[in-house]
């Protein structure tokens, strides 16, 4: 797990909007207009975006980052409130103001441990990014899916090298189950755990590898309001790692968005 590098702000026109799965899109920014530099996020981190046209009492929200190509750079959100109603709203060339990158990020240890990585809901977006990078590296990551079913399950362009295990609580596709039983035949010994989606699915990921010992990285989500460590708004209860007898609070979007999961008080 490694913790924030230099951040910067820019604005950026929207490239593209696509839909990938029932009521999820994937939002492409162009990389020109205000800032010219490189935008090297490492997996995990995240963006706040404010559309521009939006007074600028509104409020920034956060985004996984999720992919970068030629045409710009990626993230995936689910319409889910009035702010991202808005932003799928929005069309090709309308101007979005970034802040990032932020908060800490994924790190896979050097050993020979397999990467599983494990996403329900819109937790996808930084699992792909991962999967991406863990790819470009010569790694093998398995990748879990988990949804209700079919139709909420992302169009995504996974890498070759991505072994994809899709489970659908409603059986509509790939495994029948939620994404603990895409878990049979894994080698815990061997095997790393990453993972981001709805609480209860990560406190039981959290688990499972503390019984095998296995280590686990988990992406917290909390609600956010400044998004830079001002406010104290997104703070989770963790234990401290110098005193375990004693308990002390973390900012998500600055300590986190990713701890190890054994720090979490769950
Ligand atoms: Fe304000 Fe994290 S959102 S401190």
């Amino acid at each position: 797990m490694n913790q924030e590098g230099p951040r910067t702000r820019g604005i950026a026109r929207i490239y593209e909007q696509r839909s990938i799965a029932r009521g999820y899109r994937e939002i492409t920014l162009s990389y020109a207009l205000g800032y010219q530099g490189p935008i090297n996020p490492q997996p995990g981190q995240f963006f706040t975006i404010l559309p521009h046209r939006y007074p600028l009492t509104m409020m920034r929200r956060p985004f996984a980052y999720s992919a970068s190509s030629n045409k710009g750079f990626s993230f995936i959100y689910e319409i889910r409130g009035t702010n991202t109603a808005e932003l799928a709203d929005l069309e090709e060339g309308c101007q979005v103001d970034w802040i990032g990158p932020l908060g800490s990020s994924f790190s896979h240890s050097e050993s020979d441990t397999r990467p599983i990585l494990i996403a329900g809901g819109i937790g996808v977006g930084p699992i792909y990014y991962f999967a991406q990078k863990l790819a470009e590296d010569g790694k093998e990551p398995l990748v879990i899916l988990g949804a209700r079913n079919a139709e909420l399950i992302p169009h995504l362009d996974w890498p070759e090298n991505v072994e994809l295990r899709i489970c659908t609580d409603d059986g509509s596709m790939g495994i029948h189950g939620s994404v603990m039983d895409g878990l049979e035949n894994i080698d815990f010994e061997n095997a790393e755990f990453f993972t981001c989606g709805p609480r209860p699915m990560m406190m039981a990921i959290h688990q499972l590898a503390k019984l095998h010992g296995s280590p686990c990285q988990v992406s917290m989500e909390e609600m956010m309001a400044c998004g830079v460590g001002a406010c104290q708004g997104c703070a989770v209860q963790v234990v401290d790692s110098n005193d375990l007898s004693r308990q002390m609070f973390k900012r998500v979007c600055v300590e986190g968005p990713i701890f190890e999961s054994r720090e979490i008080v769950w």
